[in-house]
């Protein structure tokens, strides 16, 4: 298995790149099937979750080809309305495939996805709006059947928590729908706005996005997708971290600085000086920072993907801070794996008390999931010695050249690689 050797204490410094948002390309990929055609989307991260979302669309009957950034599906006009188990598994977002392929083929069968390493993340809300748009379900054998007889028409859909996920799957399926569907409570994440602005290029009629409330307005005709993809704001978020954790000067170029409001305001509450520009912002970190208290949200609050990096952040502050997850019920199981480094963190149900210790000691830890082990990364260089990081197949799912882009700012990281593979 290939890992991340990090020897920490050099203050990075320099530019990094942001590429397109993971969380926006997926559901752009998904949307492709709403229609028969050529899509291009471009700014699209060489991540593994994009190839693997591409095996996805293949299965269903698409080709996909990815050259450089851009992304080229052709969309048969048969497809085959199935998402199975070992897809599922390796990533929740294919089950995203259900609205549109309802929309589409008035059926569906995908693998139900079962918890994963952050929570249980049951998809009922997904299901139930579905239903209330004329879909059945019925569950076999592991494997979820979908049908919607009559077709999908529009409902008032109101969910009692704002998830990405869900709004996305119902808008999905709504664009293609019969009359108009009301989504209350919508999330209002930036890469959900963006995937409405794909759909509205495509000819959908979808008003709100980024507000609780959205409406669609069904169509009965779309055209492929040509689209950018939005900056990916949690790579973003991740390399400000770099900076500040490194006490470095880093500077964020091709993303969107109001869409890391948040994480830039907890960032400059800590000590860190942060100078913001229209595509960019740059971070200068403190020689330690000061404790502060983070409380996660859905957007426009402090984003639950950048928890495990502040608190690798803030594992070294002067003082006590107090994180609150509020989105995941089991977030914290990385926390053993920065304690192994010297932190001293104590969770308690979805609280986590991290006193802030003067040094972190390098060590062989492993990455849990995406974001921890971005996290774990970023203890890395700022802990004495060497750290080894495995399981970074996790890290590849959401970050594009990590290692040499953390290099390119001056970091002491190499990837021991245990075969020739090259995710780029
Ligand atoms: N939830 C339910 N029932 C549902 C749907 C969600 O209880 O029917 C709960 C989940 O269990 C979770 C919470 O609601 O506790 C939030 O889930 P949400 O549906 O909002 O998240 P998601 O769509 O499954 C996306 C991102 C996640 C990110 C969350 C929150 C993608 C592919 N994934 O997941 O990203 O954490 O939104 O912002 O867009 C990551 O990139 O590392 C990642 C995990």
């Amino acid at each position: 298995m290939d890992e991340i050797r990090i020897t920490g204490g050099r203050p990075l410094r320099g530019e990094v790149a942001i590429g397109g948002a993971k969380n926006a390309v997926l559901k752009h990929q998904v949307a492709t099937l709403l229609t028969a055609g050529r899509h291009t989307l471009s700014n699209v991260p060489g991540i593994l979750d994009v190839a693997l979302m591409c095996r996805v669309l293949d299965y269903i009957g698409a080709e996909c080809s990815l050259r450089d950034d851009r992304l080229i599906v052709e969309i048969p006009d048969e497809l085959n309305p199935e998402a199975p188990l070992d897809l599922v598994r390796q990533m929740r977002a294919s089950i995203l495939v259900m609205g549109p392929l309802l929309a589409r083929c008035g059926r569906v069968r995908v693998a139900l996805p079962g918890g994963d390493e952050i929570g249980a993340r049951p998809i009922t809300m997904h299901l139930d709006g579905l239903r209330q748009m004329g879909a059945e379900f019925e569950l076999s054998h592991g494997i979820l059947e979908g049908v919607a007889p009559g077709g999908l028409r529009g409902a008032d859909v109101v969910f009692d928590f704002p998830s990405v996920g869900a709004t996305e799957n119902i808008l999905l399926a709504a664009v293609r729908a019969e009359g108009v569907t009301t989504i209350e409570n919508a999330a209002r994440e930036p890469e959900l706005v963006d995937l409405a602005m794909l759909l509205n290029h495509m000819g959908a009629n979808i008003t709100g996005a980024g507000t609780s409330t959205i409406s669609i307005t069904g169509v009965s005709e779309l055209q492929p997708a040509n689209h950018k993809v939005v900056p990916d704001r949690l790579e973003a978020g991740t390399y400000a971290v770099a900076g500040a954790i490194s006490s470095g000067h880093v500077r964020i170029s091709h993303c969107v600085p109001e869409h890391s409001r948040m994480e830039l305001a907890k960032l400059e509450e800590s000590g860190c000086e942060v100078v913001r520009g229209d595509d960019w912002f740059e971070v200068t970190g403190p020689e330690r920072p000061k404790a502060v208290n983070i409380a996660t949200l859905p957007f426009p609050g402090f984003h639950t993907d950048m928890h495990p990096q502040m608190v690798a952040y803030l594992s070294i502050a002067d003082g006590t801070s107090v994180l609150t997850e509020n989105v995941y019920e089991a977030r914290f199981r990385y926390i053993g794996e920065l304690t192994r480094m010297g932190a001293d963190i104590s969770t308690d149900w979805q609280h986590a008390v991290v006193r802030g210790v003067e040094r972190l000691s390098g060590c062989p830890v492993e990455a849990p999931d995406i974001r921890a082990g971005a996290a774990l990364a970023l203890a890395g260089l700022r802990a004495e010695g060497t750290s080894a990081i495995s399981e970074v197949h996790h890290i590849d799912r959401g970050y594009h050249r990590f290692v040499e882009k953390l290099e390119a700012l001056g970091a002491d990281i190499e990837r021991k690689r245990s075969s020739n593979r090259d995710l780029s």
